[in-house]
């Protein structure tokens, strides 16, 4: 590196050292005050001695289940369908159903009977057996016991609820979590979303979004339990898995299934992800430094040089007046709206950042109009809560409130009337600077809670939850054709009904790129299916070929953004030059020819809550071999992806999951269960396909069907089509492939009212030489592999086995 270059980028970095000094005397003045108020209205629990339930002494059949007396507490069972159950034991406060999105269970037939002392209510799918001192033991229709959980206890305040594992048993979920996939691992974790800022590296904990839903999977079968606490909590995996709340309630939900029906039960009670716009599946760049419209437009000019392809371009706060909400400096973007038009005709959204806090200015019209409504949260004796974020000293919108969610949701309309596609919700933990302590408002802070009222101990788990419903609603409201796209960093239950996420201000290392993987699936398996990481780390440089590496990654995650800090090298496509340079935009053609299957995948995900990005046990989960597997994930049920994870590696020793795969890049055909080495060249990652996959992809407009040859049998597939946003007509073409020794017959049928998008349908057919084709008894001629056609009804392709 030349002086100069050296020389600049120090200078940089004082400046911009010099730049956060100006927050430390804000934030140390907050701390102290934090504390002091903290102390003056936050009594010390007094120490009680722990309440257990007692003994049971009646229950009583009821409409969707039983309800049990004991001494000193009370129990409520409700089936929801014949494999979920609501659990709640009384006294409680409550919840808020903030994660609720579905209340309208039909009736399931249950039977309670007397067992001794003990009584047993079952449904015919799942038995719960409650011991006469307040055990509670799941069983599935065979008998066999898939969860033991301990009488709980109670200290006035305080839930723990405690549950035997089996030895063999393993835990998934809890939100974001920068840890190992498999959360047995005695260690606690935190449920209170926290922004770790620069310390955020593998092993850190709690995370931006914390949810107390997780996963078990044993022997005998798996099971989801979701908490609907929006309190503290602290989960450990040991020997048993212990779950303590600081206040709240005890209610719980259980499901009883295999993974796939476990997420489908969870998202019908929270939500699933609605089908995003067809846009935000491609490719966005960010930078936290573009400050103005010109380098904007360089960078955008550099995709088209570089001939890389880009859907969405992000403006950081570095681009807004002062940092505040809802700003872009019109100073150094002056011609905004038509420059947002230049990119729409060029096929690209503009993102815009948004922070929470609201800079406390009487030259702020958020802050004015704010505090006439009383949108702000406050101490316990009236006073504003102010501490300092990035537009300086700011306060807070209590999105507990509706009026201040609808009153948020108006000011969306103004960015999107100049053209913004889509919002990204930062810092909404909520995050702010503190110089010791938790970095977020005081527990003090004083909460509406929807007109019941309360503090930030209960507001603060779900206060990402709302600000991002909030974006959403006004999205919504603004734009009723439009699908509302939203970024968030934190949330809790039932997000996903809202935004997407990324996973933080990770440090560019292997070692984050590894744990991207676990953080990412263990968000999916608490139903946020969308999410991504910032491709190349948040903090620090990445060498060309961990960014090369990272980005072969992420191109087959559902969210995929290169984005960075201020402090480190400006970071694109074609920063490291050649290879790099070419093997990135291979892997986004590869992402957008791939775009009707990341589409598909989408619109399942809006109808069945399944992460599009899967664990390798997700279809084995049967098979302790794949339980603690976090080097590959699935993209849907067809491609498997082995992500190079380390320096220098050229090639990987992967075992494969059941199932026969074929090798994306050369057709290599290989067999279920074995392990095997592939080549991992820089150019290339594992990529591998199921055999009887109908793997859809598109080039201009044509579509290709790649047809994977099975061994035998038959398999389905099929592709969702729209115009790509809005609510109009869709369709469905269902493909079914039947392998007759050497002879291949597909067949298609059509569903829905949107006309069919492509000028040319081509199938080519992998694992088999082709040898001849027709398509709806047309004889068709065969180029190679493939042939083309128009939409048929049933096509017949006789080959050569080359197996
Ligand atoms: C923190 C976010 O995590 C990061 O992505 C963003 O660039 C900075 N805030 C600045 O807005």
């Amino acid at each position: 590196m030349g002086f100069v270059r050296r020389l600049s980028l120090n200078l940089k970095f004082v400046l911009k050292s010099l730049f956060f000094l100006q927050y430390v005397p804000q934030a140390f003045l907050y701390s102290i005050q934090r504390d002091r108020l903290e102390r003056q209205y936050i009594s010390q629990p007094k120490s009680q001695s722990l309440i257990k339930p007692g003994k049971l002494l009646q229950a009583t059949a009821t409409d969707r289940g039983v309800h049990f007396y004991f001494e000193e507490v009370e129990l409520n069972i409700d089936f929801l369908t014949p494999d979920f159950v609501r659990v709640n034991w009384s006294p409680n406060l409550p919840p808020i159903p903030y994660a609720i999105a579905y209340n309208e269970w039909e009736k399931v037939d249950t039977k309670l009977a007397e067992t001794g002392d003990n009584w047993t209510i079952s449904s015919n799918t799942l038995n719960i057996e409650v011991g006469v001192a307040g055990s509670l033991t799941f069983s599935n229709a065979k008998g066999e016991i898939i969860r033991s959980e301990l009488p709980p206890q109670w200290d006035n305040q305080q839930w723990t609820h405690q549950a035997k594992l089996p030895a063999e048993e393993h835990i998934y979920g809890l939100g974001e979590r920068a840890a190992k996939f498999n959360l047995r691992t005695g260690k606690t974790y935190q449920i209170w979303n926290y922004d770790p800022g620069n310390i955020y590296r593998p092993g850190v904990d709690p995370m931006y979004i914390c949810i107390p839903v997780y996963l078990g999977l044993h022997n005998l079968g798996s099971y989801l339990v979701f908490y609907e606490n929006t309190f503290r909590g602290e989960f450990t995996f040991g020997e048993d898995a212990i779950a303590k709340f600081a206040d709240g309630a005890l209610r719980y939900y259980f499901a009883l299934g295999e993974p796939q029906k476990l997420l489908e039960r969870y998202t019908q009670l929270t939500g699933k992800a609605p089908l995003p716009a067809k846009w935000t599946l491609g490719y966005h760049q960010s930078r936290w430094g573009y400050r103005t419209e010109r380098n904007v437009r360089q960078e955008i000019n550099s995709f088209q040089n570089h001939n890389i392809p880009i859907s969405a371009i992000h403006l950081d706060i570095d681009c807004q007046v002062g940092h505040r909400a809802f700003t872009i400096d019109p100073k150094r973007f002056p011609h905004l709206r038509s420059f947002i038009q230049e990119l729409a005709a060029l096929d690209i959204k503009c993102v815009a950042i948004n922070n929470p806090g609201i800079k406390h200015s009487r030259h702020s019209n958020l802050f004015l109009e704010g505090q006439v409504l009383e949108a702000f949260c406050t101490y316990p004796n009236g006073e504003l809560v102010v501490a300092p974020v990035w537009a300086g000293r700011t306060v807070f919108p209590d999105f507990t409130n509706p009026t201040v969610r609808a009153w948020w949701s108006h000011q969306f309309a103004y960015l999107l009337n100049v053209g913004i596609a889509g919002f990204w919700n930062d810092m909404s933990e909520p995050a702010l600077f503190v110089t010791w302590g938790d970095p977020t408002m005081p527990k003090v802070a004083q909460h509406c809670l929807e007109g019941r009222g309360g503090d930030h101990r209960e507001a603060h788990n779900v206060y990402g939850l709302l600000e991002a419903e909030a974006a959403f609603e006004g999205i919504r409201e603004s734009r009723p054709n439009q699908r509302p796209f939203i970024v968030s960093r934190s949330g809790w239950a039932g997000l996903q009904r809202y935004a997407w996420t990324w996973t933080g201000d990770i440090v560019s290392t292997w070692e984050a790129l590894r744990q991207t993987i676990a953080t990412v699936l263990g968000l999916g398996l608490s139903g946020i299916a969308y999410s991504g990481p910032d491709i190349g780390g948040f903090l620090g440089n990445p060498t060309p070929e961990l960014y090369v590496r990272w980005f072969q990654m992420a191109s087959f995650f559902t969210f995929c953004r290169t984005h960075s800090s201020t402090s480190v090298e400006p970071r694109a496509p074609w920063s490291f030059g050649e290879p790099y340079l070419s093997i990135i935009r291979h892997f986004l053609e590869l992402r957008y020819q791939l775009m009707p299957y990341f589409y598909t995948l989408a619109w399942e995900t809006a109808q069945k809550g399944y992460p599009p990005v899967r664990p390798l046990f997700w279809y084995d989960w049967k098979d302790p071999l794949f339980w603690d597997r976090e080097d590959g994930f699935y993209l849907g049920e067809s491609l498997l992806i082995f992500p190079v994870l380390q320096d220098g590696v050229r090639s990987q020793t992967v075992s494969l999951p059941s199932g026969n795969w074929y090798h994306f890049w050369d057709d290599t055909f290989l067999e279920s269960g074995n392990s095997y080495q592939l080549e991992a060249p820089l150019e290339k990652i594992p990529v591998l396909v199921r055999e009887g996959s109908i793997l859809p992809m598109e080039e201009n407009d044509l579509l290709i069907l790649h047809l994977y040859l099975p061994k035998s049998g038959e398999s389905e597939g099929f592709i969702y089509s729209d115009a790509g946003d809005g609510y109009g007509d869709f369709r469905i073409d269902r493909f079914h492939l039947i392998r007759h020794e050497q002879h291949l017959q597909l067949t298609w049928k059509q569903e829905g009212n949107y006309p069919f998008p492509y000028a040319n349908v081509q199938l080519t057919i992998h694992g088999a030489s082709l040898q001849n084709a027709s398509v709806d008894e047309q004889e068709i001629v065969t180029q190679g592999q493939s042939i083309q056609c128009q939409p048929f009804q049933q096509a017949s392709l006789v080959f050569d086995p080359l197996l």
